[in-house]
């Protein structure tokens, strides 16, 4: 049997998650200081599939080859391919057909994040004579997903896209598992209503042929991370499981409390209080008196002079020094929040388009 390969896309527009994917794909949006994909290729290796191809958009490709370049670095083979415009997740996967050749394998959306990962799916679907196995979540809200309807035997007998009567509880992941007969069912798509060949139509045509589709279900948490929300939850999920790490300069009299991780070369000054879950990267400044609360990222090169953090994603290269404090927030590379010196307090912005401020 031929090795199982990987594919990870790192298309489509990202509009949701605007300013952020101004500047970049938001599959390399850091979570706990990672980009996302990160875990999504770590996850593969992890499975032993070490032949991935990354399929990119139009938004800064590349910046993701600069991440990942051939992957010698992670020990594992990266190629790619590029989509002109997001013309469908099945479009995506029809583009890889030469790399994959007779080759099973499991398309990973660059975006989705699951907590026990794949490796026991990899064995399953190995071992099993089907043509395809999905993912299933039980998820609250099915109309927004892809759904899958049950026969009395418990057989899944049809995926419907965002049911305004949904058959079931379980929504399709972004984590699909295909036979390279899948390439066959996508080159007879046609646009679904909203412009895209949708991989769900391509599933759906399996199953009409007679072909056979497994299914699991996911245990432990799985996480879409199409929105600001999202990144934050999966920022949260992310941290719970972390294992604690002091690497950096802890003055005396500072205070860390609970599961905290903090890289090389970062300090953190006295009467400085860090509640965990929290992780600060490498090269950064903690000055005293500041407050980290849980659930907070802080990347690389960061200096938070003054002010107080909870709940938040500080990305890498930023100032703060503020006499508030910042909840609920993801803040991009290179960006500066300070209090005015001036009285009375203007508040003073330059901002990114689609720009979110709760004041
Ligand atoms: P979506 O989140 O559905 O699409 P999007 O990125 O365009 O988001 P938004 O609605 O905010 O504009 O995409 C799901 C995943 O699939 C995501 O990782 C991007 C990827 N994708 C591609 O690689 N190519 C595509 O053609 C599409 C539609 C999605």
């Amino acid at each position: 049997m031929s090795l199982m390969k990987g594919i990870i896309l790192h298309g489509g527009h990202g509009t949701r998650l605007r300013p952020l994917t101004h500047t970049g794909p938001k599959q390399l949006i850091p979570v706990a200081n990672k980009p996302i994909s990160r875990y999504v290729l770590d996850d593969l290796k992890n499975s032993g599939i070490t032949d991935v191809t990354l399929v990119l958009g139009s938004t800064y490709p590349e910046k993701v080859k600069q991440y990942y370049g051939d992957g010698s670095n992670l020990n594992v083979k990266i190629k790619y391919q590029t989509q002109d415009a997001p013309r469908g997740i099945a479009h995506a996967i029809g583009l890889c057909e030469q790399q994959m050749g007779t080759s099973p394998f499991v398309v990973y959306l660059g975006d989705n994040l699951l907590k026990g990962g794949i490796n026991r799916l990899v064995e399953e679907f190995q071992t099993s004579n089907q043509d395809a196995m999905v993912l299933l979540c039980k998820v609250k809200e099915p109309q927004q997903f892809g759904v899958a309807k049950f026969n009395e035997d418990g057989k899944l007998t049809q995926l419907v896209e965002k049911p305004k009567d949904p058959p079931s509880n379980y929504a399709l992941t972004g984590i699909y598992f295909f036979k390279p007969i899948i390439f066959k069912m996508i080159k007879q798509l046609k646009p679904s209503w909203r412009g895209e060949l949708e991989i769900t139509d391509a599933i759906q045509k399996l199953l009409d042929d007679g072909y056979n589709l497994g299914h699991q279900i996911v245990e432990g948490w799985w996480k879409d991370t199409g929105t600001p929300e999202d990144i934050l939850e999966a920022n949260r999920l992310v941290l719970d499981e972390m294992k604690p790490k002091i690497e950096g300069k802890i003055e005396d009299d500072s205070s860390l409390q609970g599961r905290i991780t903090i890289g090389k070369n970062t300090t953190v000054r006295e009467k400085a209080l860090i509640r965990g879950p929290t992780i600060i990267g490498e090269n950064t400044t903690i000055e005293a008196n500041v407050y980290i609360g849980p659930y907070t990222s802080i990347g690389n090169n960061d200096i938070i002079k003054q002010g107080e953090i909870e709940n938040s994603i500080i990305m890498d290269h930023c100032t703060i020094n503020i006499k508030d404090r910042i909840t609920d927030s993801i803040i991009a590379p290179h960006s500066k929040i300070t209090s005015s010196k001036n009285t009375p307090h203007g508040k003073k912005f330059i901002i990114g388009e689609r720009t979110y401020i709760e004041l």
